[in-house]
């Protein structure tokens, strides 16, 4: 049993979550899903038949109400803040939108490096106020115990969406401006960066315990682009985060650039499915807590395969302190929601019998 906080202390402070990120022991394996509210989810897709994507986001009661009901279902270690990645760019001056069917779009986005001027300055965050309030809500609805994690997009991810104008397949644009006008793409990730920290720092102000980095389409680059033109911004932003707020920084794709992204810093570093999770500890350091990483498409198959793979993960990370459990990329829409539910039971029950210690599951009645 958990011993009782000193006075005065929240109880998301002690919590699994937290603790590994603080790389100290826990009593269970701490799991929770990137996109764990989404579409695969029936209530949520009722949700959205009545009310527009970007809506949705800019409605802070509903934003809290999806995660909060979210985490009670799923009985996850940890909520997200329910909003969308690219709303930092609106304020910066590009127009977004999210057709019916389709990903998202910017219409202005920048056509060439001579355009980095049309992409201004985040002087303050007055206009993502929406998003602090979800935050500042969901923090309130949610049970004391749980931890609310904030996030971002990396300057990378989010140059690749001012670029292109929607998620690319070769980011050939977002390279040709980069290696065509050195100059252009620093005063282009030099912004971002300073929104990004500007942003990160005002949602754990609100009321986040922890945030996450989105570097989602890092992976492109081989790791000599990386070291140039992507690992001294995002090292900007970790170091411009307030000091004591667990950062995961999350990368996907490339399993190459995980010593450069350990460089580039955060206290948990998030890895895909590409590597093996002892093999991507080992290149990490054990001086770091890991986030991941099985692969979401393994939730689409039979329960005892699941079980399989959550077990080598667990035995992969070994008795170490500081492993976090999650998919190595968000959950699919397909996903049938009892096959999430039951992975957050598998990792709860097989790492609380490795650690010898009492599965968080056997709190509740298996009939519910
Ligand atoms: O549950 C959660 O994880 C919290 C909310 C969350 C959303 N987007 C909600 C969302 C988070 C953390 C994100 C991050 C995000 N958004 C990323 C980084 C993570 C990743 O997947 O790499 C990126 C690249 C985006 C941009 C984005 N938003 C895309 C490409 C799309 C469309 C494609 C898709 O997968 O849906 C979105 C829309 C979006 N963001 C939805 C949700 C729930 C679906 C919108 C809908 O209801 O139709």
């Amino acid at each position: 049993m958990m011993s009782e906080p000193p006075p005065g202390e929240p109880l998301w402070v002690q919590s699994p979550f937290m603790k590994a990120a603080r790389k100290e022991p826990t009593p269970w394996t701490p799991v929770w899903f990137m996109r764990q509210a989404g579409r695969y989810l029936p209530e949520y897709r009722r949700l959205r038949s009545q009310i527009p994507f970007l809506q949705l986001c800019k409605t802070p009661s509903l934003c809290a109400e999806v995660m909060v009901r979210t985490v009670e279902r799923l009985r996850v270690d940890a909520a997200i803040l329910f909003s969308d990645l690219l709303v930092i760019l609106e304020p910066m001056g590009l127009r977004l939108e999210y057709p019916v069917g389709e990903g998202p779009v910017f219409h202005n986005f920048l056509q060439s490096p001579h355009e980095v001027d049309r992409l201004l300055e985040l002087d303050s965050l007055e206009e993502l106020d929406f998003v602090l309030e979800a935050v500042r809500l969901t923090r309130s609805a949610l049970p004391e115990h749980i931890p609310l994690i904030g996030f971002a997009g990396a300057p990378f991810t989010l140059a690749s969406y001012a670029i292109e104008g929607q998620g690319g397949s070769h980011f050939r644009r977002t390279k040709s401006f980069m290696y065509s006008d050195p100059g252009a793409w620093q005063t282009l990730m030099e912004r971002l960066a300073r929104a990004v920290a500007r942003f990160l720092n005002g949602q754990i102000q609100a009321g986040a315990q922890a945030v996450q980095l989105f570097d989602s389409w890092v992976g492109c680059l081989g790791p000599d682009d990386y070291c140039c033109y992507v690992l001294p911004y995002t090292r900007a932003v970790l170091e411009a985060i307030t000091q004591h707020t667990p950062v995961i920084h999350f990368t996907t794709g490339n399993p190459a650039l995980l010593p450069l992204v350990r460089q580039a810093g955060g206290q948990v570093i998030g890895v895909d499915w590409r590597i093996r999770l002892d093999e991507a500890w080992q290149t990490i350091g054990y001086d770091r807590a890991i986030q991941g990483n099985l692969d979401p498409v393994v939730l689409l198959a039979q329960q005892d395969l699941i079980r399989r793979r959550v077990q080598e993960i667990l035995q992969q990370a070994g008795s170490r302190t500081g492993h976090i459990f999650n998919l190595g990329h968000g959950v699919l829409p397909q996903t049938p929601v009892e096959n999430v539910m039951a992975l957050v039971n598998m990792v709860h029950e097989l790492s609380a019998s490795k650690a010898g210690s009492e599965s968080p599951s056997t709190w509740f009645s298996p009939s519910e």
